[in-house]
């Protein structure tokens, strides 16, 4: 690295004011810092004691949304994948804990739990934990993605309510991140089940407690019954899309009744409608997009 700051003692005074020489100074030693702390060798690679304390970390502060063992849960991905979509490097994987993933459920360090950030030590052994849980090669895709996006757009109508990549409907969330960002297992169940676990409000991606996508049911002062997904709520206005993709917003004093239920929008697609064969492909189709 160069130093931009190094001033040769023959130099004339005047030619640079004090205030530069210090201001370069100090941007000299905040380039060394950082180059510190993004120090990109993980000191405990591969070491086995370093893991179990990771793993220790892992539990507190991960594994409410990666699942226990880091295979997935409900609001974050499965780490266990060789091929990580925010960078495959040690390197990589430290800025994305350190740094979170803006626009997305993952926070930086330090803002949740009791906001007690992890050390920089604790971040490379929550690191070897997650290497050595990785299995070792990606497995292969089980359905057939092509297939899959027949389905999405056809036979099964996903699209009816979802949009992937900019093109199908607006009542259900955005599924183009959801194949990255969500376990198997947990897209399979949100499918089979969609009123166990609601999805999370796009716009609250980050808020310890989202807005979900609660179904809501309003009577107007004229007697209208609207039905749809809550999209916005305050203790004076309702917002809400209904069936047809409507955006509604209602002042809640002028409107008769509200009743909310947290019964999906989305139907049950039990194994009649959608078979297991055809979900896999489905769930194929949706891991196969969402790549930045
Ligand atoms: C509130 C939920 C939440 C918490 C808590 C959380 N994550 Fe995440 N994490 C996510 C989501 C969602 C993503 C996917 C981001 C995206 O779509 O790119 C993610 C992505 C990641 C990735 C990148 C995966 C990839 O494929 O590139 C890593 C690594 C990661 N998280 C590690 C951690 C670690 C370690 C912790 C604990 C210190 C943690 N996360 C805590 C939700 C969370
Ligand atoms: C009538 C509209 C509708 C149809 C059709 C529909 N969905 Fe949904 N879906 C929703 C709504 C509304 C939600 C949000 C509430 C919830 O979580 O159930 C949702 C949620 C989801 C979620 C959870 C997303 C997340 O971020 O957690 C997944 C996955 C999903 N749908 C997949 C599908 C698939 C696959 C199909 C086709 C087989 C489908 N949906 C058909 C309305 C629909």
């Amino acid at each position: 690295m160069n130093s931009p700051a190094k001033i040769p003692s023959d130099v004339k005074a005047p030619v640079v004011p004090g205030i530069l020489i210090r201001v370069a100074a100090l941007v000299c030693v905040l380039v060394t810092a950082t180059a510190l702390l993004g120090q990109d060798k993980n000191p405990f690679a591969g070491d086995a004691g370093a893991a179990k304390l990771g793993e220790f970390q892992f539990r507190i502060n991960c594994a409410f949304c990666h699942g226990l063992g880091a295979r997935g849960g409900g609001r974050g991905p499965d780490l266990t994948r060789a091929r990580k979509r925010d960078g495959n490097s040690d390197a990589e994987m430290f800025t994305t804990i350190n740094q979170g993933v803006p626009g997305t459920a993952m926070p930086p360090n330090g803002t949740t739990g009791q906001g007690v950030g992890m050390t920089e030590e604790e971040v490379w052994q929550v690191i070897t934990y997650i290497r050595s849980v990785q299995v070792k090669a990606p497995p292969q895709p089980a359905g057939d993605a092509v297939h899959g996006k027949q389905l999405f757009y056809g036979d099964a109508n996903c699209s009816g309510c979802h949009m992937v990549e900019g093109k199908g409907g607006r009542l259900g969330p955005d599924l183009t991140a959801v194949g990255m960002a969500r376990a198997t297992d947990a897209i399979v169940d949100s499918v089979r089940n969609p009123s166990r676990r609601l999805a999370p409000g796009l716009l609250e991606a980050t808020k310890e407690f989202p807005q979900e996508y609660e179904t809501v049911t309003v009577v107007t002062a004229k007697g209208t019954e609207i039905k749809g997904v809550t999209m916005n709520e305050d203790n004076f206005s309702l917002q809400m899309m209904d069936a047809s993709e409507q955006i509604h917003l209602f002042d809640k004093v002028a409107l008769r009744s509200i009743k909310k239920s947290r019964t999906s929008m989305m139907p049950i697609y039990g194994p009649a409608l959608l078979s297991d064969h055809d979900l896999q492909d489905i769930v194929a189709y949706l891991q196969s997009v969402g790549g930045k």
